[in-house]
């Protein structure tokens, strides 16, 4: 993990701003995200379901976003967890299992992934020795 520059502030900023659109009625808890590809930036929120199970992380809506538009190659990523108060604990800012292992489907190992209030991990670092089919 490094510390934050201004490039990486710049992409954040987005995924606040896609955190405003989250339907959250149940949490309680915006996130959101923005993904940089060759297509152009892409963002998601997430979106809850009075069937809990149904919900989608705001990473999984961005990356999907950009995939349905035609985009194959993610460079970058940002996600921030607005709904978590400065007190709480830096796992509450982190990105959940399942969205690890979206991220490892589309994103380069090598790729950055700003993550708000915490720092710019790798992928690998996010999820080392992701999962592949042989
Ligand atoms: N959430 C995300 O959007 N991304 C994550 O990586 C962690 C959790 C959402 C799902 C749910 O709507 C709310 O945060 C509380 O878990």
């Amino acid at each position: 993990m490094r510390p934050m520059n201004a490039g990486d502030m710049q992409l954040l900023e987005g995924a606040r701003k896609a955190a405003e659109n989250a339907y959250c009625p149940y949490s309680n808890f915006p996130v959101g995200a923005v993904v940089e590809t060759e297509c152009g930036s892409f963002s998601g929120c997430n979106i809850e379901n009075t069937s809990y199970s149904l919900g989608v992380c705001a990473e999984r809506v961005a990356i999907h976003t950009a995939i349905a538009a035609g985009a194959r190659t993610i460079s970058r990523l940002a996600v921030s967890c607005r709904g978590a108060k400065e007190s709480d604990p830096v796992s509450t800012r982190m990105p959940c299992g399942a969205c690890r292992q979206v991220i490892a489907e589309f994103l380069p190992v090598d790729a950055e992934v700003v993550i708000d209030g915490v720092g710019v991990w790798r992928v690998t670092e996010l999820l080392p020795n992701a999962f592949r089919l042989p």
